[in-house]
């Protein structure tokens, strides 16, 4: 049966239109207006008028007969919830995911066939797979196939994103105007008013389908009102609206001793029964959830907290297509899609007892796990901190380690390498591990894992954690890795979680953690201390790349100043290479797997810097560090600095705040760094 719903911007009117009253435009008013701040007040109206102007625009009022014409226009503006929602997600446009992207992430999609859904993009965040599941799930049921008589589930641990994603599809559906029977309290599809004898004719007239019956209310008033002369009967535009209860519906878990169906399909209005006789449609309140979910969502939070009857319920309006009207008024036609949530050990409970077997056979279950790619996680505290008024300084990396916190304890063991290695392949990195980039791909890590992003620690907890550690630092107003550890730290010790968890968790954060985060900060420190750290590292890697391709090739190297010919400097090389333990015969090997890996890339058409091989890079930024020892005398020994020392001191600050550090923290990192990476 036929729905039509379309989006504002899309739509062509036919010449057959009975306008909308014409509305005064503030316009009129400025007129009368006192001259003061006239200005502003221009602002403010012109604004009204032009919103005001586009919607009534948009707006259309007409009879069925001049509807018909409108569908013989455009045939598509005909369609059912599925389809209506399918739509939607495609109009934010669609991509393969490795199209315009970073090499990491092309690194993780290169053998998959993934979209990128512009409608999602923006604000889910590591969810390739679920929202590619969720797309399937409403390109099949647009084309009629059997999901769009199944319920679409989310699964997965708390915080994961399941009522996001709800949410979403329930806020976009409000900028989609639909075509409904005026005054139908579920604003139903004009088609249903066509008899059933003459629907073949006219769905061959009209190039569309036709499907699905009046409701008792709008069947009531076409007999009554319009003596059947349904081509009479008002059509009119209406917009989606989640407040005002059009196609948008929401049934949070009922009470189990107060299972009152009408939440679902609606009442009779008691107070009504005295004056209409009974089964007289008039004392009908169609408002329950189908009945305002009608042509678009039903959405069931935490859907198995409910009791059977009521799932029953739920089946038979997606399955069926039919909902029981209140009292004795039979059956009322509803078209939606139903979207359930809930958690695993909700869900586990459910399917263990098979006398829900019937239910399981009609809901798609689409899994929502935890994001587990780092990347991603730190998109989603910074989407969560920019909707909410948190205006205090972040601190660089502090996201970053409060999202490895997460991921760590989001993933499974492995006998294949540790964790944090793991944590950096999902992230599409290269980890190097004595001297070569690790040949272990995501895809042989994830054949072992059972059960990885359903358990661990959630979004909440850590933005609660980013939280904590802003109301610990006040006066600083900033959050830092190390506020946001310790407050991490103490969350988790006063969490009612087992104390195996407990140990796992506070070792990561005082452990694993504890070292990266020294690492990065040894690295960041030393980049604001080496003057011009970046052209340092491409100037010993210019070095590095001359000498090892004459000590491959067994040529020589021109002196950039003499002009002479010289041997290889192999002490250069060997210094650059000890740094990531590439020593005796391995340097051989070594040296012609850089050249090899970088000749390809320039015939790739790359262009080279120190960063392009992964294991010379990180080499060159040790060597870099290694030649810089005395920062640490600098930074630790603040009392016995000379002047010159104390200048070097206060451009490294300078360059730490250039590099995104406020005066608090980059006391805080500095002192940090002070004692734990260069004590004696
Ligand atoms: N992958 C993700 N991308 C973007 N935002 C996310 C992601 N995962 C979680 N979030 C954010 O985390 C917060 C919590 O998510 P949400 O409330 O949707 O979780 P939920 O799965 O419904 O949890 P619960 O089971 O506790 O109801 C939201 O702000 C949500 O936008
Ligand atoms: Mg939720």
């Amino acid at each position: 049966m036929p729905i039509e719903a379309y989006r504002h911007s899309t739509v062509s009117f036919p010449s057959r239109i009975i306008k909308t009253e014409e509305i005064p435009t503030l316009g009129v008013n400025r007129e009368m207006a006192e001259p003061t701040n006239t200005r502003v007040y221009t602002k403010f109206s012109d604004l009204i008028s032009k919103d005001r102007a586009e919607r009534t625009k948009k707006e259309w009022k007409g009879d069925f007969i001049s509807y018909l014409d409108l569908v013989k226009e455009n045939p598509k503006i005909v369609k059912l919830a599925h389809r209506t929602i399918y739509d939607m997600l495609l109009e934010g446009g669609v991509k393969d995911i490795n199209e315009d992207a970073d090499p990491k992430t092309k690194r993780l999609f290169k053998d998959t066939n993934l979209k990128q859904y512009g409608f999602f993009a923006e604000e889910f965040f590591g969810m390739e797979d679920t929202v590619n599941k969720i797309v399937k799930y409403f390109h099949s049921a647009a084309l009629k196939g059997e999901e769009s008589r199944q319920v679409l589930y989310f699964l997965g641990p708390v915080g994961s994103g399941k009522s996001s994603l709800v949410e979403k599809i329930k806020r976009e559906l409000e900028n989609v105007t639909m075509y409904s029977l005026e005054g139908c309290p579920m604003h139903e599809e004009p088609m249903h008013l066509l008899p059933r004898h003459l629907r073949k004719e006219f769905e061959k007239l009209l190039g569309i389908s036709i499907e699905g019956d009046l409701c008792p209310v709008c069947r009531y008033r076409l007999k009554e009102e319009f003596n059947n002369e349904y081509e009479r009967f008002p059509v009119s535009t209406v917009n989606f609206s989640k407040r005002s209860r059009v196609g948008v519906a929401s049934v949070p878990p009922v009470d189990p001793n107060n299972q009152d169906t009408s939440v679902l399909v609606g009442s009779e209005d008691i107070s009504k029964l005295d004056k209409y006789s009974e089964g007289d449609p008039r004392v009908l309140e169609l408002n329950g959830a189908f009945n305002v979910g009608n042509r678009g969502v039903v959405e069931f939070i935490e859907v198995f907290k409910n009791e059977t009857e009521y799932l029953h319920a739920m089946i038979t309006a997606t399955q069926e297509k039919n909902v029981p009207a209140p009292g004795r008024h039979g059956m009322v036609y509803v078209d939606e899609c139903i979207i359930a949530h809930s958690n695993e050990a909700e869900w586990q409970k459910f399917k263990a007892d098979h006398t829900n077997e019937a239910i399981l056979d009609r809901i798609v279950v689409v899994k929502v796990p935890y994001n587990l790619r780092l990347s991603e996680e730190v998109k989603i505290y910074q989407k969560i901190i920019n909707a909410s008024d948190f205006n205090a300084h972040i601190a660089p990396h502090t996201l970053e380690l409060a999202s490895m916190f997460a991921i760590l304890s989001r993933l499974e063991p492995t006998a294949k390498c540790d964790l944090l290695t793991k944590l950096k392949l999902y992230n599409g990195e290269e980890v190097i591990e004595k001297g070569h980039t690790k040949r272990l791909s995501v895809e042989e890590l994830k054949d072992d894992v059972k059960r990885e992003g359903l358990f661990g620690i959630s979004t909440r907890f850590i933005s609660k954690a980013l939280d904590n550690a802003l109301s610990e630092n006040i006066e600083g107003n900033c959050i830092n890795p190390i506020n946001v550890r310790e407050a991490m730290i103490k969350m988790v010790k006063g969490s009612d979680w087992g104390d195996d968890s407990k140990k796992v968790l506070l070792e990561f954060l005082q452990d694993s953690l504890h070292k990266e985060y020294l690492t990065t900060l040894e690295k960041e420190i030393t980049k604001a201390f080496v003057y011009s750290y970046r052209d340092q590292a491409e100037i010993l890697f210019q070095n590095y790349l001359d000498h090892a391709e004459a000590y491959v090739n067994k040529t020589k190297v021109k002196d950039h100043n003499t002009k002479e010919d010289i041997q290889p400097d192999e002490g250069l090389l060997k210094s650059i290479e000890e740094q990531i333990a590439i020593i005796g015969s391995s340097a051989d090997t070594f040296r012609q797997e850089v050249i090899s890996y970088l000749w390809s890339a320039t015939r790739r058409g790359n262009k080279l810097t120190y960063t392009s091989y992964e294991p010379l890079k990180e080499a060159i930024e040790k060597k870099l560090m290694s030649s810089v020892r005395e920062i640490s005398r600098i930074v630790t020994k603040a009392r016995t600095r000379d002047s010159e020392q104390q200048d070097k001191y206060n451009d490294m600050v300078k360059n730490l705040l250039e590099n995104g550090y406020c005066e608090s923290c980059v006391d805080v990192v500095l002192k940090y760094a002070a004692n734990n990476l260069w004590r004696d």
